[in-house]
Protein backbone atom coordinates (compact mmCIF):
# COMPACT_ATOMS: atom_id res chain seq x y z
CA UNK A 1 0.00 0.00 0.00
CA UNK A 2 1.33 3.02 -0.86
CA UNK A 3 1.16 6.36 1.15
CA UNK A 4 2.09 9.49 -1.43
CA UNK A 5 3.66 12.62 -0.24
CA UNK A 6 4.00 15.26 -2.53
CA UNK A 7 6.42 18.04 -1.65
CA UNK A 8 7.43 21.35 -3.66
CA UNK A 9 10.84 20.89 -4.10
CA UNK A 10 13.95 18.59 -3.74
CA UNK A 11 14.92 19.74 -0.37
CA UNK A 12 11.74 19.08 1.39
CA UNK A 13 12.30 15.32 0.38
CA UNK A 14 14.99 14.26 2.88
CA UNK A 15 13.36 16.78 5.45
CA UNK A 16 10.42 14.88 4.86
CA UNK A 17 11.74 11.15 4.89
CA UNK A 18 13.99 12.12 8.12
CA UNK A 19 10.97 12.48 10.62
CA UNK A 20 10.36 9.23 9.56
CA UNK A 21 13.50 7.68 10.60
CA UNK A 22 13.58 9.78 13.53
CA UNK A 23 10.07 8.56 14.65
CA UNK A 24 11.59 5.00 14.16
CA UNK A 25 14.54 5.34 16.30
CA UNK A 26 12.55 6.83 19.45
CA UNK A 27 10.75 4.09 19.18
CA UNK A 28 13.87 1.56 18.52
CA UNK A 29 17.41 2.02 19.45
CA UNK A 30 18.42 -0.56 17.83
CA UNK A 31 16.21 -0.25 14.90
CA UNK A 32 17.86 -1.97 11.38
CA UNK A 33 17.87 0.57 8.07
CA UNK A 34 18.58 -0.37 4.35
CA UNK A 35 20.34 1.90 2.82
CA UNK A 36 20.28 3.49 -0.70
CA UNK A 37 23.15 5.13 -2.96
CA UNK A 38 22.31 7.63 -5.85
CA UNK A 39 21.42 11.33 -5.62
CA UNK A 40 17.70 10.94 -4.21
CA UNK A 41 18.63 10.13 -1.06
CA UNK A 42 21.38 12.88 -0.52
CA UNK A 43 18.78 15.38 1.14
CA UNK A 44 17.87 12.68 3.68
CA UNK A 45 21.19 11.71 4.26
CA UNK A 46 21.99 15.67 4.95
CA UNK A 47 19.18 15.58 7.43
CA UNK A 48 19.99 12.20 9.65
CA UNK A 49 23.89 13.43 9.92
CA UNK A 50 22.09 17.01 11.05
CA UNK A 51 19.74 15.15 13.60
CA UNK A 52 22.83 13.53 15.26
CA UNK A 53 25.18 16.10 15.47
CA UNK A 54 22.00 18.13 17.23
CA UNK A 55 22.01 14.67 19.83
CA UNK A 56 18.11 14.68 18.24
CA UNK A 57 19.07 11.06 17.39
CA UNK A 58 21.85 8.29 17.94
CA UNK A 59 22.99 5.17 15.70
CA UNK A 60 25.08 3.87 18.21
CA UNK A 61 22.59 0.88 18.49
CA UNK A 62 21.54 1.29 14.79
CA UNK A 63 22.57 -1.67 12.10
CA UNK A 64 22.64 -0.63 8.27
CA UNK A 65 22.32 -2.81 5.21
CA UNK A 66 23.16 -1.05 1.87
CA UNK A 67 21.19 -2.34 -1.22
CA UNK A 68 23.65 -2.67 -3.94
CA UNK A 69 27.50 -2.41 -4.62
CA UNK A 70 29.38 -2.05 -8.28
CA UNK A 71 31.54 -5.46 -8.98
CA UNK A 72 34.83 -4.63 -10.51
CA UNK A 73 35.46 -1.30 -8.45
CA UNK A 74 37.75 -1.24 -5.20
CA UNK A 75 36.51 -0.41 -2.70
CA UNK A 76 38.12 2.68 -1.80
CA UNK A 77 36.95 3.70 -5.82
CA UNK A 78 35.36 6.71 -5.20
CA UNK A 79 32.62 5.74 -6.96
CA UNK A 80 32.19 2.37 -5.18
CA UNK A 81 28.68 2.66 -2.80
CA UNK A 82 31.60 1.96 0.43
CA UNK A 83 32.93 5.15 -0.64
CA UNK A 84 29.16 6.96 -1.33
CA UNK A 85 28.34 5.98 1.79
CA UNK A 86 30.99 7.06 3.58
CA UNK A 87 31.49 10.38 2.21
CA UNK A 88 27.84 11.02 2.58
CA UNK A 89 26.38 9.47 5.71
CA UNK A 90 28.94 7.53 7.43
CA UNK A 91 31.10 9.99 8.15
CA UNK A 92 28.92 12.01 10.15
CA UNK A 93 26.96 9.71 11.82
CA UNK A 94 28.01 7.48 15.29
CA UNK A 95 27.72 4.44 13.78
CA UNK A 96 29.38 1.50 15.05
CA UNK A 97 31.28 0.16 12.10
CA UNK A 98 30.80 -3.18 13.24
CA UNK A 99 26.66 -2.72 12.77
CA UNK A 100 27.91 -1.18 8.77
CA UNK A 101 27.04 -4.25 6.18
CA UNK A 102 27.15 -3.56 2.36
CA UNK A 103 27.68 -6.64 -0.34
CA UNK A 104 30.85 -6.62 -1.74
CA UNK A 105 31.55 -9.48 -4.92
CA UNK A 106 35.09 -9.92 -5.97
CA UNK A 107 33.38 -11.03 -9.97
CA UNK A 108 30.33 -11.96 -11.47
CA UNK A 109 30.56 -15.41 -10.53
CA UNK A 110 31.30 -14.89 -6.86
CA UNK A 111 27.76 -16.73 -5.75
CA UNK A 112 29.16 -17.04 -2.34
CA UNK A 113 28.83 -13.30 -1.17
CA UNK A 114 25.13 -13.42 -2.70
CA UNK A 115 24.52 -16.36 0.31
CA UNK A 116 26.29 -14.75 2.46
CA UNK A 117 24.76 -11.28 2.30
CA UNK A 118 21.42 -12.68 2.10
CA UNK A 119 21.91 -14.63 5.55
CA UNK A 120 23.19 -12.10 6.69
CA UNK A 121 19.98 -9.81 6.30
CA UNK A 122 17.51 -12.62 7.42
CA UNK A 123 19.67 -13.09 10.44
CA UNK A 124 18.43 -9.60 11.03
CA UNK A 125 14.75 -8.00 9.55
CA UNK A 126 15.14 -4.21 8.45
CA UNK A 127 12.54 -2.03 9.65
CA UNK A 128 12.70 0.31 7.41
CA UNK A 129 14.23 0.71 3.54
CA UNK A 130 15.23 3.58 1.89
CA UNK A 131 14.70 3.40 -1.94
CA UNK A 132 15.55 5.55 -4.78
CA UNK A 133 14.10 3.92 -8.15
CA UNK A 134 16.13 3.44 -11.44
CA UNK A 135 14.21 5.39 -14.44
CA UNK A 136 13.51 1.78 -15.75
CA UNK A 137 11.63 1.58 -12.77
CA UNK A 138 14.54 -0.70 -10.89
CA UNK A 139 14.88 -0.30 -7.29
CA UNK A 140 18.10 -1.58 -5.93
CA UNK A 141 19.92 -2.61 -9.01
CA UNK A 142 17.01 -5.23 -9.84
CA UNK A 143 16.90 -4.65 -13.42
CA UNK A 144 13.20 -5.36 -15.27
CA UNK A 145 12.78 -8.70 -15.81
CA UNK A 146 14.34 -9.74 -12.70
CA UNK A 147 12.46 -12.41 -11.05
CA UNK A 148 10.13 -11.15 -7.97
CA UNK A 149 11.10 -13.97 -5.90
CA UNK A 150 14.99 -13.23 -6.23
CA UNK A 151 17.30 -12.80 -3.35
CA UNK A 152 20.60 -11.51 -3.25
CA UNK A 153 22.02 -11.62 -6.95
CA UNK A 154 24.63 -10.53 -9.12
CA UNK A 155 23.16 -7.94 -11.90
CA UNK A 156 24.07 -7.48 -15.45
CA UNK A 157 23.76 -3.62 -15.55
CA UNK A 158 21.02 -2.43 -18.82
CA UNK A 159 22.38 0.08 -20.62
CA UNK A 160 19.62 2.92 -19.54
CA UNK A 161 20.88 1.94 -16.31
CA UNK A 162 24.72 2.54 -16.96
CA UNK A 163 24.24 5.51 -19.58
CA UNK A 164 22.06 6.93 -16.04
CA UNK A 165 25.48 6.74 -14.00
CA UNK A 166 27.67 7.62 -16.57
CA UNK A 167 27.79 11.21 -15.21
CA UNK A 168 29.72 9.58 -12.16
CA UNK A 169 32.77 8.32 -14.29
CA UNK A 170 34.76 9.59 -17.20
CA UNK A 171 33.03 6.88 -19.83
CA UNK A 172 30.58 4.77 -20.34
CA UNK A 173 33.35 2.21 -20.52
CA UNK A 174 34.09 2.93 -17.20
CA UNK A 175 30.49 2.29 -15.80
CA UNK A 176 30.83 -1.72 -14.58
CA UNK A 177 28.61 -3.83 -16.35
CA UNK A 178 27.81 -6.01 -13.19
CA UNK A 179 26.15 -5.16 -9.46
CA UNK A 180 25.64 -7.57 -6.14
CA UNK A 181 21.99 -6.53 -5.23
CA UNK A 182 19.96 -7.53 -2.45
CA UNK A 183 16.75 -9.42 -4.58
CA UNK A 184 13.40 -8.18 -5.06
CA UNK A 185 12.45 -10.79 -2.36
CA UNK A 186 14.73 -9.90 -0.09
CA UNK A 187 13.35 -6.00 -0.34
CA UNK A 188 9.94 -7.07 -0.03
CA UNK A 189 10.64 -8.63 3.47
CA UNK A 190 11.69 -5.34 5.01
CA UNK A 191 8.55 -3.99 7.36
CA UNK A 192 8.40 -0.43 5.70
CA UNK A 193 10.28 1.25 2.65
CA UNK A 194 10.51 5.58 2.24
CA UNK A 195 11.00 5.71 -1.91
CA UNK A 196 12.27 8.95 -2.51
CA UNK A 197 12.23 10.40 -6.28
CA UNK A 198 12.45 13.69 -7.59
CA UNK A 199 13.26 14.85 -11.14
CA UNK A 200 11.39 14.39 -14.71
CA UNK A 201 13.00 11.72 -15.30
CA UNK A 202 11.15 9.66 -12.88
CA UNK A 203 7.75 10.77 -13.70
CA UNK A 204 7.15 7.46 -15.95
CA UNK A 205 8.75 4.89 -13.62
CA UNK A 206 6.34 6.35 -10.65
CA UNK A 207 3.32 6.54 -12.64
CA UNK A 208 4.14 2.56 -13.30
CA UNK A 209 5.35 1.78 -10.17
CA UNK A 210 1.51 2.80 -8.68
CA UNK A 211 -1.02 2.60 -11.61
CA UNK A 212 0.56 0.14 -13.91
CA UNK A 213 0.19 -3.59 -13.61
CA UNK A 214 2.39 -5.45 -11.55
CA UNK A 215 4.85 -6.36 -13.85
CA UNK A 216 8.72 -7.88 -13.78
CA UNK A 217 8.99 -4.93 -16.56
CA UNK A 218 9.28 -2.45 -13.88
CA UNK A 219 10.71 -4.13 -11.07
CA UNK A 220 9.35 -1.36 -8.56
CA UNK A 221 5.67 -2.10 -9.47
CA UNK A 222 5.75 -5.01 -7.19
CA UNK A 223 5.85 -2.52 -4.02
CA UNK A 224 2.00 -2.55 -4.66
CA UNK A 225 2.10 -5.39 -3.14
CA UNK A 226 4.13 -4.47 -0.24
CA UNK A 227 2.05 -3.24 2.93
CA UNK A 228 3.62 -0.21 3.96
CA UNK A 229 5.40 2.08 1.48
CA UNK A 230 5.95 5.62 2.01
CA UNK A 231 6.32 7.51 -2.12
CA UNK A 232 8.34 11.21 -1.24
CA UNK A 233 8.17 12.91 -4.61
CA UNK A 234 8.80 16.02 -5.57
CA UNK A 235 6.18 17.93 -8.55
CA UNK A 236 8.16 16.69 -10.83
CA UNK A 237 8.43 12.92 -10.09
CA UNK A 238 5.13 13.49 -9.23
CA UNK A 239 3.80 15.02 -12.91
CA UNK A 240 2.32 12.04 -14.21
CA UNK A 241 0.04 10.88 -11.52
C1 LIG B 1 21.26 3.34 -8.98
C2 LIG B 1 21.07 2.60 -7.66
C3 LIG B 1 19.63 2.61 -7.21
C4 LIG B 1 19.10 4.03 -7.28
C5 LIG B 1 19.12 4.51 -8.71
C6 LIG B 1 18.59 5.92 -8.87
O1 LIG B 1 21.06 2.55 -10.08
N1 LIG B 1 21.52 1.26 -7.71
O2 LIG B 1 19.54 2.08 -5.90
O3 LIG B 1 17.81 4.07 -6.76
O4 LIG B 1 20.45 4.47 -9.15
O5 LIG B 1 19.61 6.84 -8.63
P1 LIG B 1 19.40 8.38 -8.46
O6 LIG B 1 18.81 8.58 -7.11
O7 LIG B 1 20.78 8.97 -8.56
O8 LIG B 1 18.52 8.84 -9.54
Amino acid sequence: MFKIIIKEKYEDLGVEANLLIRDLLQKKEDAVIGLATGSSPLGLYKAMIDDCQNKLTSYQKVVTFNLDEYIGLPIEHPESYRSFMERNLFCGLDLDPDNIHLPFAKDAEDEEACLTYEELIRRYNIDLQVLGIGTNGHIGFNEPKTSFDSPTHIMELTKRTRLDNQRFFDSLDDVPTHAITMGIATIMKAKKHVLLANGVNKAQAIYDMINGPISDEVPASILQKHPDVVVILDKEAAGKL
